[in-house]
């Protein structure tokens, strides 16, 4: 065996060369990687071997380019003279493929004669995710092979399709069951029969059926852009893609690489690429806690309870019973009970990727109950009941009497304090916040938190569980509102004051649409309810949603909130007789008319934003600034091409974002835009907030 680089080697099985990669954890096309392969096809060749079989090592085939090389200096031989020395061999090359085969690891496969998978493995180009396209080639061949419609949407939605799929495409050429050895004793058998009759050495850029199908049909490309605009509002990469699509169809394929490497080259270099490329590390980051080790050990969870089936509880209950995990559901009575499940059926059925024969098997693993004894095999439960603290104190004094030694004991509430609700207990290293995001089976984050006492297996447990029910966890530490609502609040305050001094509801929240946010701040509050928390008794007329709230405007659910809404489509139109209720209002407490300018609109909403994320940041509430990011990303919509609200500041300049926070300070109420500390220090210091650790 020959040892070609640190992670490739180069063995003989009879006459076929066998090349491995070895390069832990995903075997991607670091430097090393691409100069052992280089290598090693020259010496298969060099040494006569009948036919190449490219392998990989350890859990996957390639995942990719090596994503941190991106932004440095290239180092060793580019990936695109890798792949010639793999399509141009004058011998059978065989990708024996298993794991996933990911962007440039599938783009390398494409440049093998033939493709033989293990039945578990998995395919994409996800490129588009990082704000890029397929660069080495796939964005030419991929659609050569599965045709131009199932390239278009791989490459604009970056999924993954199986093994069965991409046989049924002609993506692979054989697949197999079995383990690792069962793969390379397939790809074996494949080479030697190869060689054996004869088989061309089959190029993908030679192939030309699939494309031509699309060949100047303009209307299909215009039809897709349009499937997808919605979902992709405001990003670039995957017009990128579908245009190197075209270019797949319309154009020889070397021109068409031509298109691929300018527009791949356009996006690399562009900052939202370099923003989605941070945010892929920072997703990974927020898994590491300093001082949780990784092999602290787990609580095994078996059986989770889930009390209230409200708004939240139903929908964190069916995250569990999505993979298997059955759930005990508790409410207060049977009419609630029913009801609640009938939600969670509902919304099983109307999901189009749920089966229904998946709706029974689901439903069969939540049982309903009005007894919160039911609890007591349950080895977590998590309390979604209505959000005040005496109702959580006395549930968790319950629970404490009922909750089986060693289980966990999780509240998802949205503001209030952990450790007082853990002091109703008698063991506060078993008491955690589990913060799901509503719709709680649909939205990505968990914001997790640990009290003071919470102990390191709780955490590690409910950061584990973030995972396997795919939600992003982000720990935080106890405050008011945790990371996500604490930096909501301060933009709220800010865009209730700003429609006080004369710009409109529609003017603030088109500003922050146009950013990227999914929606603005009242249209964010009209789809909440504007009644949520609104107490007719206590508040009266010292708000503008006090007064909307005693009109009868309760947001989209009647119909009329800061905006008007549609019965039948439920768009939302700006209401002349709000924004008069709104001037009315303001003057009477004094406030000036003026025109407000959307910069000023979107300086005023975001900046506190950010000194908000500093100050947890100081405050130790988050780790690192880049889970504040991903807490801002996954649960609020914040356009990840903007990275999140650390890495957009550090963008604009936090000098500059200093110096204005400062200046609405002196003009404004300066405790709401009180600079913080760190935030100064790191201006200052030339330091960046999406680097920042604690
Ligand atoms: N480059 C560098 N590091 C990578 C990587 C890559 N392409 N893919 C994963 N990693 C690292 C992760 O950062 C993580 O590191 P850590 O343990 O230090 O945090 C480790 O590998 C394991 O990753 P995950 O935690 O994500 O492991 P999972 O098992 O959950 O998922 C995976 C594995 C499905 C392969 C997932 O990592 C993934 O989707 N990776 C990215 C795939 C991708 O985007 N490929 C395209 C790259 S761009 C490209 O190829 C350009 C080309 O067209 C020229
Ligand atoms: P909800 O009012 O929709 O549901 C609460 C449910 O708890 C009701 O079905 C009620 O019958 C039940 N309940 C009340 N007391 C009970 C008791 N003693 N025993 C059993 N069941 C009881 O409220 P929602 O919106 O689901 O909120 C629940 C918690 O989740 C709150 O702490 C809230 O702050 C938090 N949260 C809410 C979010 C939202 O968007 N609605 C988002 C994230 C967290």
């Amino acid at each position: 065996m020959a040892q070609l680089s640190e992670s490739v080697t180069l063995d003989r099985e009879g006459d076929v060369a066998v090349i491995t990669i070895d390069n832990p954890p995903v075997n991607a096309l670091s430097w090393h990687v691409r100069q052992g392969l280089a290598d090693g096809f020259a010496q298969a060749v060099e040494g006569g071997a009948s036919a190449i079989v490219l392998i990989c090592a350890g859990r996957t085939f390639i995942a990719g380019a090596d994503i941190s090389e991106f932004g440095q200096k290239p180092q060793g031989p580019s990936l695109h003279d890798t792949q010639l020395a793999m399509e141009n061999a004058p011998v059978p090359v065989i990708a024996a493929i298993h794991g996933t085969a990911l962007g440039g690891g599938l783009e390398v496969a494409l440049c093998a004669h033939y493709r033989v998978a293990l039945d578990s493995s998995k395919f994409g180009l996800p490129e588009v995710n990082l704000g890029l396209l397929p660069g080495a080639g796939g964005t030419q061949r991929l659609p050569r092979l599965v045709g131009v419609p199932k390239a278009l949407d791989m490459m604009t939605s970056g999924r993954h399709i199986g093994a069965a799929e991409a046989l049924g495409d002609g993506l692979i050429d054989e697949m197999v069951e079995g383990d690792h050895d069962a793969l390379r004793n397939a790809a074996l058998a494949f080479a030697a029969r190869a060689v054996a009759n004869n088989m061309p050495l089959a190029k993908v850029r030679d192939r030309d059926e699939k494309v031509a199908e699309a060949r100047g049909n303009e209307q299909l490309f215009a039809d897709f852009r349009a499937t997808i605009a919605r979902k992709t509002r405001g990003f670039l990469a995957p017009e990128y893609n579908v245009r190197c699509v075209e270019a797949a169809a319309n154009l020889p394929f070397d021109e068409g690489l031509q298109v691929e490497a300018e527009l791949f080259r356009e996006l690399v270099t562009g900052s939202q690429s370099a923003a989605q490329r941070y945010y892929f590390f920072a997703e990974r980051a927020a898994n590491k806690i300093p001082d949780v080790p990784k092999d602290t050990p787990l609580v095994d969870i078996q059986r989770v309870g889930v009390l209230g089936a409200g708004t939240m509880g139903g929908g964190i209950a069916m995250n569990f019973a999505n993979i298997g995990i059955p759930v005990t559901i508790v409410e207060r009575d049977l009419e609630s009970l029913d009801r609640g499940l009938g939600v969670v059926r509902k919304n099983y059925e109307r999901s189009r990727s749920t089966t229904a024969e998946q709706v029974e098997q689901r439903m069969s693993l939540l049982t309903g109950s009005t007894d919160k004894a039911d609890f007591a095999d349950c080895d977590l439960v998590i309390e979604a009941v209505f959000e005040d603290m005496e109702l959580k104190k006395s549930v968790f004094a319950e629970l404490d009497q009922i909750c089986k030694p060693g289980a966990i004991m999780a509240s998802n509430t949205s503001f209030l304090d952990i450790d007082e609700i853990a002091s109703a207990t008698s063991r506060p290293e078993s008491v955690i916040g589990m913060h799901f995001f509503s719709p709680a089976n649909v939205m990505k984050l968990l914001e997790v938190i640990r009290g003071e006492q919470t102990s390191a297996s709780v955490i590690a447990t409910a950061m584990a569980l973030g995972k396997q029910i795919k939600k992003v966890a982000v720990l935080s530490r106890v405050c008011p509102g945790f990371i996500g609502n604490r930096i909501l609040a301060q933009r709220r305050f800010e865009a209730d004051r700003l429609i006080l001094e004369g710009a409109t509801p529609e003017q603030v929240d088109r500003v922050l649409y146009d950013f990227g946010l999914p929606m603005g701040p009242f249209a964010m509050m009209d789809l909440a309810g504007l009644d949520i928390g609104w107490k007719a008794e206590t508040s009266k007329g010292s708000t503008v949603r006090d007064i909307l709230c005693e009109s009868g405007r309760r947001g989209q659910k009647n119909g009329r909130g800061y905006y008007t809404y549609d019965p039948e489509t439920r768009a939302a139109t700006p209401d002349p007789e709000v924004v008069a209720m709104i001037r009315e209002f303001a003057i009477s407490k004094g406030y000036e008319q003026r025109e407000v300018t959307d910069q000023e609109v979107l300086e005023r909403c975001l900046y506190p934003m950010i000194n908000e994320g500093a100050k947890i940041l100081d405050e130790g509430v988050a780790i690192r600034g880049s889970d504040v990011d991903v807490v801002w990303v996954n649960g609020y919509g914040w356009p990840v091409y903007r990275g999140g609200p650390m890495f957009w500041a550090d963008s604009v300049g936090l000098p500059e974002v200093v110096a204005k926070i400062r200046e609405y300070g002196e003009r404004l109420d300066g405790d709401h835009w009180e600079l913080s500390p760190l935030m100064e220090k790191l201006a200052t210091e030339g330091g960046q907030l999406h680097q920042f650790s604690n």
